[in-house]
């Protein structure tokens, strides 16, 4: 079978329990060996029938013990009680035999028993034809800790077996120990007998019930049979749902309801451990129907059953002598008639079908019985057979088990099933709100809940107690507040068990599916799983799905244009993920991969993700490099955050893998991608250094200039660093020659366009216009050319900047088509980046031709569309034209909280200064002016404007000035004349006609004594 083991072990969650006799060597030496031998098998027998009767696995002899199992390899719900009962017995046992020892031989003997839970490893183990079954773990480790500190004829047990026999056990603490190999100190507790929860709905009770919520309908069909029986029509009611889902709640809450109506309820309930112990519920039953209590002495017993029963029908005098017996307190003076076991069991059906058919009853009774699937044959016989004989009487019967039990008489005319659904959103909150209070910090937890546990009560109660106990909650029980976020919910113990005892009893090509399914997703479509679970589609596959769908463990989510099937409960997911070792999880993560490729050849792009993290999950790392690099390629400049992250992932894989030509071209693609990404999204400085030396070290080696280009441009043209013009555009003639050498004509596109923008900032537009040309004709019309290496699209960038110079030339009409026509290029190419940065253009082009609302509608349309892109760079970019526009629009004060935001983000990722900190300046100048701050505005202008001359930026040298202009006028200083002059003079040097226009408007306004 590809992808899964057939058996080489499992997780369990499991008991473990190590007895021994204590003192053995010193027993030992006094005796015969013959002797001791017998007497060591006799102890070996007590202890061995113990661990059987109670359905665990005898692991091991240690040579004076044993060590046994509960939960493996057959996993049991409640397998900590298990090994409690076992325990109990062969203190009990042990005992006995001891005294007998004590009285002949003179011997003085005891046992000790030390017992843990947890996780063990569970399965085959030894070589050649000798592997045995065993569990191993810390958890095996601690238990025999236990045994070593307990003492003579007790049984200690440690905090993880008290937290799930609690209640059901009665325990006594003894406090903290420190105990070797445990990194804490272990809680440790003496098994003092057995306490008075026998089901987990005692338990609930003891722990305070959550209040009741939902079941209307169910209740309104119990009331409706309860008619029934008291028109004398009789009525049966089968409850049926998974564990936790409130079948026994729901039938508590009505009983108590009948009872409120002095109506008689009689219960048992089969017990999981107790189903080798015949008729034990029939005998429950009766005996809550005689009224026995535990005290009564034999003959108080046999007048109850006697008074009761003649009252009802003298004709039961016959039976008596059978149900004294049956209930244990024989009568000596009518001893029973020497019958077969079979027909003393009929004889006994006989009498209970005749109680319930009783002809004098007047008043209706109630019989529940609860949990038959753990019920033994003869009493389930005997169910039958009553609920077949309620028909015409004023019996209502009740009954509840699990999906897997098949109730045989389920077709009588009388009965009616009631499958019990989990609880829905609603209720569930209702439920939350009732264990955990409403604190407003816990809001959102109900949903994240009501997601993880589907809606059953159990889990719901036991994931917010967990919760609380793990420190995420804080506060009492009905008042929690969130103290910690909750990341990881985990899968309670308690809970774990469950889910471990449903899923071991499925057949086992069912159970190697549902793991297989765990490893893929949470819904997978049905040839999927066939491919990763090795299962080819055949009868088997077939039968095992639908076992699977049958048990509430899968749903069929799509049917067309193919069978999907999902989990039905995460949790089920989690548990059966969790209970597969490491090599089996990872094989199966691998053939998830290669289905995923397989299955969906126009998808890869898409999945590639996805696959990279099966690959990676299967051990297969070279693969998963490969993908994550497609994903980080595809997600690009639209997902700047994926593709840093992805492209992280890549490199850290690559690292872990033998240097071929691949990998080393591999290791240099991600880091430099990775600094492609630092100037949309910031990156701090020594990463960003390392990632630098690391590429360039292993690309120097290589020879590969394709990248030596690359990483010139991220160390020394990029944006967001403190350029100044003529060493920029130097690094940018440098990395156009690397490129050239290359000979790569997509780098050679790609890197002329990156490196145009130098000449934009440092106001030489015809340089600027020039190099655009020249991305456009060695695309030829190709908007892919150069597509994806530093920027999306560099034909869409170039024909947007080609309309920027346009604008800057003061050709507003022209610019305009030209911004169209980048528009268009950059959706079609798939490049939210660029068509961000257009919008951004296009927005102050409308400010310029005086389309004042158009304008600011477009700017604030262009921050929520770039607020998507997750970009530093970008939104930054996108809030400062919006601050243009509110300018512009006398906004002032709306303008300086864009301008502000837009500051306070790219300073929030970038530090130390970039090529539009002036520009941004400038117009937060003008906006502080405005406002009223103008002592502010202009020392900020001529900060800007000072750095601005000594970087050489005459792009925004003109703006700067024209901000101390109107600061220098507000502030009734002079000079504002002087800067506008400088303004107009590098506006008309450098072609910026549009520059210009504004600087001559100023003057007029300033003269004007505006603002
Ligand atoms: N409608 C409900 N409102 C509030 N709490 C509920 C509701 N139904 C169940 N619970 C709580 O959920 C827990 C599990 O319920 P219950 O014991 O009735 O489940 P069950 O179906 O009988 O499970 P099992 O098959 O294991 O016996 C209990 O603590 C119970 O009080
Ligand atoms: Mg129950």
């Amino acid at each position: 079978m590809a992808g899964i083991g057939k058996d080489d072990g499992e997780r369990k969650q499991v008991t473990v329990l190590f007895a021994d006799v204590s003192g053995s060597m010193d027993l030992a030496e006094g005796q015969d060996p013959e002797e001791w031998r017998k007497i060591m098998q006799r102890f070996f027998a007590i202890l061995t029938e113990a661990v059987e009767r109670f359905e665990g696995t005898v692991d091991k002899f240690t040579g004076d013990g044993i060590m046994a199992v509960f939960g493996a390899p057959i996993a049991h719900e409640d397998h900590a009680r298990r090994a409690c009962y076992a325990a109990l017995q062969m203190l009990d046992d042990v005992a006995d035999y001891a005294a007998e020892l004590r009285r002949g031989p003179g011997l003085n003997f005891s046992t000790r028993i030390g017992i843990n839970s947890g996780e063990v490893v569970a399965g085959a183990i030894g070589s050649g034809g000798t592997s045995e079954y065993t569990a191993i773990g810390h958890t095996v480790g601690l238990a025999q800790r236990m045994e070593a500190l307990a003492e003579p004829g007790k049984a200690y047990l440690t905090e993880s077996t008290a937290e799930l026999a609690h209640g059901y056990m009665e325990l006594e603490d003894l406090g903290q120990f420190e105990i070797k190999g445990a990194s804490r100190p272990v809680q440790v507790f003496e098994l003092a007998g057995v306490g008075s929860a026998r089901s987990r709905l005692d338990l609930s009770r003891e722990r305070g019930f959550s209040g009741f919520v939902g079941r209307g309908e169910e209740m309104a069909v119990l009331e409706g049979a309860l008619e029934r029986a008291q028109r004398s029509e009789g009525a049966a009611v089968g409850i049926v749902a998974e564990p936790g889902i409130g079948k026994s709640r729901l039938c508590h809450e009505f009983a108590e309801r009948c009872r409120e109506r002095g109506i008689e309820v009689f219960e048992c309930q089969a017990q999981a451990h107790a189903r080798s112990i015949p008729f034990m519920p029939v005998l429950q039953m009766l005996r809550s129907y005689f009224g026995i209590a535990d005290g009564d002495s034999e003959r108080i017993v046999r007048e109850k059953i006697a008074g009761r029963t003649l009252l009802l029908d003298p004709e039961f005098a016959e039976d008596l002598p059978l149900l004294f017996d049956f209930l244990g307190v024989p009568d000596p003076h009518r001893p029973v008639a020497q019958l077969s076991a079979e027909a003393r069991h009929r004889a006994l059906r006989g009498a209970v079908c005749r109680l319930v058919r009783a002809p004098d009853r007047r008043e209706s009774i109630v019989a529940l019985v609860e949990d038959l699937h753990w019920m033994d044959e003869g009493s389930a016989t005997l169910l039958g057979e009553l609920i077949s004989s309620v028909e015409g009487t004023k019996t209502l019967a009740i009954v509840n088990f699990r999906p897997e039990y098949s109730a045989e008489w389920a077709h009588t005319p009388t009965y009616r099933g009631i499958s019990l659904k989990p609880l829905g959103p609603n209720d569930t909150r209702e439920l939350i709100r009732d264990i955990a209070g409403e604190d407003p910090s816990m809001d959102g937890l109900a949903e994240l809940v009501h997601e993880r546990t589907a809606g059953n009560p159990f889990f719901i109660e036991e994931i917010v107690r967990g919760l609380a106990e793990a420190g995420n909650l804080e506060g009492e029980r009905g008042a929690y507040r969130l103290a910690r976020p909750v990341e990881d919910a985990g899968v309670p113990a308690s809970v774990q068990t469950v889910l471990a005892a449903r899923i071991d009893r499925l057949g086992p090509t069912a159970k190697h599916l549902l793991q297989a399914a765990s490893v893929t997703s949470k819904e997978f479509s049905e040839r999927s799983l066939g491919m990763v679970s090795g299962l080819k589609q055949s009868e088997d596959y077939d039968a095992a799905l639908c076992e699977l769908i049958d048990g509430g463990f899968l749903y069929e989510a799509e049917l067309y244009p193919e069978r999907v099937f999902a989990f039905r409960h995460p949790l089920t997911r989690e548990v059966a993920y969790g209970t597969q070792l490491a090599d089996q999880r990872a094989a199966t993560h691998a053939a998830t991969a290669r289905a995923l490729i397989e299955l969906n050849p126009d998808r890869h792009d898409e999945l590639a993700a996805l696959i990279a993290s099966h690959m990676e999950s299967g051990g297969e790392t070279l693969e998963a490099a490969r993908w994550s690099a497609r994903a980080a390629y595809w997600a690009g400049s639209s997902r700047p955050q994926d593709a840093l992250r992805l492209w992280r992932k890549a490199m850290v894989l690559t690292e872990g893998l033998e240097e071929t030509e691949e990998t080393q071209a591999m290791a240099v693609m991600s880091r430099l991608l990775q600094l492609d990404f630092a100037w949309r999204l910031g990156m701090d400085n020594e990463e960003e250094a390392r990632l630098t030396a690391e590429a360039e070290e292993i690309a120097t080696r290589t020879g590969d200039l394709h990248s030596l280009a690359l990483l010139k441009v991220a160390t020394d043209v990029r944006p967001g660093m403190p350029h100044k013009a003529p060493a920029w555009l130097d690094a940018v003639a440098e990395t156009i020659r690397l490129a050239d050498a290359s000979g790569d004509l997509h780098l050679r596109i790609a890197i002329r366009a990156a490196g145009s923008y130098a000449h934009l900032c440092s106001g030489d537009f015809e340089g600027f216009d020039r190099a655009l040309d020249e991305v456009l004709e060695l695309a030829g019309g190709d908007p892919r050319a150069g597509a994806g290496i530093i920027i999306g699209s560099p034909v869409a960038w170039a024909t947007m900047a080609k309309g920027l110079v346009m604008r800057e030339r003061g050709r507003l009409e022209e610019a305009e088509a030209q911004f169209n026509a980048a528009l268009r290029v950059a959706t079609e190419q798939g490049d939210p980046e660029i068509a961000s940065w257009t919008r951004s253009n296009q927005a102050l082009m409308l400010t310029m031709r005086g389309d004042l609302e158009a304008a600011t509608a477009l700017a604030r349309r262009n921050c929520e569309l770039t607020e998507r892109l997750g970009d530093v760079f970008s939104r930054s970019l996108a809030l400062s034209n919006l601050g243009g526009t509110q300018i512009a629009a006398g906004d002032y004060a709306g303008a300086l909280d864009s301008l502000e935001e837009a500051e306070r983000l790219y300073r929030a990722a970038v530090s130390d200064g970039d090529e539009m900190e002036t520009w941004r300046a400038g117009l937060r100048s003008e906006a502080l002016t405005g406002v009223g701050r103008a002592e502010e505005g202009l020392e900020l202008a001529e900060w800007a404007t000072g750095v601005a001359r000594e970087r050489d930026m005459l792009w925004s040298l003109p703006l700067t000035l024209q901000a101390v202009a109107i600061a220098r006028a507000a502030t009734g200083r002079d000079g504002a004349g002087i800067a506008l002059d400088e303004a107009a003079e590098i506006a008309r040097e450098t072609g910026a006609m549009i520059s210009l226009q504004a600087v001559e408007t100023t003057r007029e306004t300033v003269g004007a004594g505006h603002p």
